[in-house]
C-alpha cells in the first residue's frame, strides 16, 4: 500500500489518502492540546503509545462484536484504517462523575453514578463542541435515529467490554470518548482512537490519574502515565 497526499491534520493525527480509495493512512503525532487547542504541548512517545494502543483495543472489540475501522498496522505511528465520513457525534461514555460532567452538574470528581451515561456532543471546534441530544443530532442531519441507536449500542458494548479489560489490569475506566464513522456503503464502524488521550483511567488502588488530565492539569509526568497504561497492556517499557 502505497502513502500517497495529506488529506487531513487534526490536532493529534494526520490522515493520508493511499492508492487504495477505501483505504486511509493515520500517523499519531506527539503533539498534545487541551482546552479546544488552547494549551499546546507535546507528550514523548505519545503517537506510537495511542497507535498501538487503539489497534490492540480495537481487535479486542472487533473480537466482541463491535465493527472499527482498523484495517493494519504499518508502523509504530501509523495505520491503515478504512476511509470513512466520521459522524459529526462524538460519544461520550461516564462511568464515574469527572470532568466536564462534574463541573456542568456540580457533582464532585470521583463520586459514584447509580448508572452509566451517554452523552453527544457536536463536533466543530469553532463551537467548542457543545453537548447536544439525539433530537438536536437528528434536526440538525448529523446522524438518523437508526444512527443514533446503533452508535449508542456500540459505546455501551465499548463499555462494558473496556471496563471489564481495564479491571483486568487494574485500571478503573472512568469515562471515555468515542467516534464513529460511515464507510462507502453506509456501514457504521467505530473509528478515531482510544487512548489515554480519550478516556479517563485511575489507577484502582491509588486514585493516580494515569491519563491526559495529567497534561490538561499540569500534574506531571504525562509521559510516565502513558507508559504505565501501555506496559500494563503488556507492552514493556
Ligand atoms: P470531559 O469530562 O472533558 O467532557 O471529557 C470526557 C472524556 O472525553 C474524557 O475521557 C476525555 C475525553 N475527551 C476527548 O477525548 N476529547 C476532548 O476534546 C475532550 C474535551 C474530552
Amino acid at each position: 500500500m502505497e502513502q500517497k497526499d495529506m488529506i487531513y491534520e487534526g490536532k493529534a493525527k494526520k490522515v493520508f489518502n493511499t492508492d487504495n480509495p477505501e483505504i486511509v493512512i493515520v500517523d499519531y503525532k506527539d503533539d498534545a492540546t487541551a482546552f479546544n487547542g488552547l494549551k499546546k504541548g507535546t507528550i514523548a512517545g505519545k503517537g506510537a503509545i495511542n497507535n498501538r494502543m487503539t489497534n490492540y483495543l480495537m481487535k479486542v472489540l472487533e473480537e466482541q462484536g463491535v465493527p472499527t475501522h482498523l484495517v493494519k498496522e504499518i508502523d509504530d505511528r501509523r495505520t491503515a484504517v478504512k476511509k470513512v465520513d466520521i459522524v459529526p457525534l462524538e460519544v461520550i461514555i461516564r462511568n464515574r462523575a469527572a470532568g466536564s460532567f462534574s463541573k456542568r452538574l456540580g457533582i464532585p470528581e470521583g463520586s459514584d453514578l447509580k448508572c452509566s451515561t451517554l452523552e453527544f456532543s457536536y463536533k466543530d471546534d469553532d463551537l467548542g463542541d457543545p453537548l447536544i441530544n439525539s433530537y438536536m443530532a437528528k434536526a440538525i442531519g448529523a446522524a438518523t435515529q437508526e444512527e443514533i441507536d446503533l452508535i449508542s449500542q456500540y459505546a455501551f458494548k465499548v463499555n462494558d467490554v473496556l471496563k471489564e479489560f481495564f479491571a483486568g489490569i487494574g485500571i478503573e475506566l472512568i469515562d471515555f470518548k468515542l467516534e464513529f464513522g460511515k464507510t462507502a456503503d453506509g456501514t457504521i464502524v467505530l473509528a478515531d482512537e482510544i487512548s489515554p488521550d480519550t478516556c479517563r483511567f485511575w489507577d484502582m488502588k491509588t486514585g493516580e490519574k494515569l491519563d491526559k488530565d495529567r497534561f490538561r492539569r499540569d500534574l506531571g509526568d504525562p509521559e510516565g502515565a502513558y507508559k504505565e497504561v501501555f506496559a500494563r497492556l503488556g507492552f514493556g517499557a
